[in-house]
């Protein structure tokens, strides 16, 4: 894992920005993994900054949301697919025909899952996946104890990830219980991942991810399997990381061609 310490989120959504722009320059067609939540709020914003710049282009990228939520309509406003419309496909100038959402209403919700990964597979794989991490470690909805060979599937929502995310609903009896979300298995087989987490609620689950043994109870240390995984952190998330000034002086030592910052 590359652990980029920064000093707040702004920074974070920058940074995290400047990977998943460096794949779209090197490939237009690319494939992305879409988190929603605020984690990634600030790459999000960076790279339509750059779009409306005229920087970089999204209409040939196409992409596969990481999860969505189970029982609410598809046009309520926090349905994912409505976030991922309202927050990434139209910032960033994508062709909504080319982005995927899991299908939370589907009558056979196992089947749609499977499909889910197969279409994933079909389009080659992500080529950079965006995730967030909960308070309680879990990636996706992969919640604690979530295997890490798990592919897409139904989960049910930890209590503290319903009352985490109340914030986006009128009332906290509102936020579903159950999501399909992408696996641990699913989320390791994107070719890249870019992590982003801030603020204090962040630093036991960052250190758990980055520093914690490989355990089912932080679902975020499965990216320690991962060949090519990067953590942005801010100051807050990175509190608990004991190795935190190994991070900063490997990060400014980096020889210049290995650096994506520009
Ligand atoms: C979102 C997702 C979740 C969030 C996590 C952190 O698609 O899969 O894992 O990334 O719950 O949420 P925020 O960023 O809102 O703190």
């Amino acid at each position: 894992m590359e652990i980029v310490i920064v000093r707040d989120a702004a920074e974070a959504g920058r940074v995290a920005a400047l990977k998943i722009a460096s794949v779209v320059e090197r490939k237009p067609e690319a494939v992305l993994g879409l988190a929603t939540g605020s984690s990634p709020t600030g790459i999000y914003a960076s790279l339509a900054a750059r779009v409306q710049a005229g920087e970089l282009d999204f209409s040939r990228a196409s992409g596969f949301a990481l999860d969505e939520y189970v029982g609410i309509p598809l046009e309520h406003p926090e349905s994912y697919a409505s976030v991922i419309r309202r927050d990434v496909v139209e910032p960033l100038g994508m062709d909504p025909d080319r982005v995927r959402v899991p299908d939370g209403r589907a009558d056979d919700i196992e089947a749609a899952a499977v499909e889910y990964d197969e279409a994933i597979a079909a389009a080659g794989g992500i080529d950079i996946q965006i995730l967030g991490i909960g308070a309680n470690g879990h990636i996706g909805f992969n919640e604690p104890t979530s295997s890490f060979a798990s592919r897409t599937r139904i989960k049910t929502l930890a209590p503290q990830t319903r009352a985490d995310n109340a914030r986006f609903f009128d009332d906290p009896s509102q936020v579903p219980t159950h999501c399909m979300t992408q696996g641990l298995g699913t989320i390791l087989d994107a070719h890249e991942v870019v992590l982003v987490a801030v603020g204090s609620s962040k630093a036991s689950a960052v250190a758990g991810m980055v520093e914690g043994p490989l355990s089912a109870m932080c679902p975020g240390s499965a990216l320690q399997l991962h060949q090519h995984a990067t953590i942005v952190v801010d100051e807050e998330a990175a509190a608990l990381l004991t190795l935190a000034d190994y991070y900063r002086y490997t990060y400014a030592n980096k020889p210049a061609w290995q650096r994506f910052e520009h």
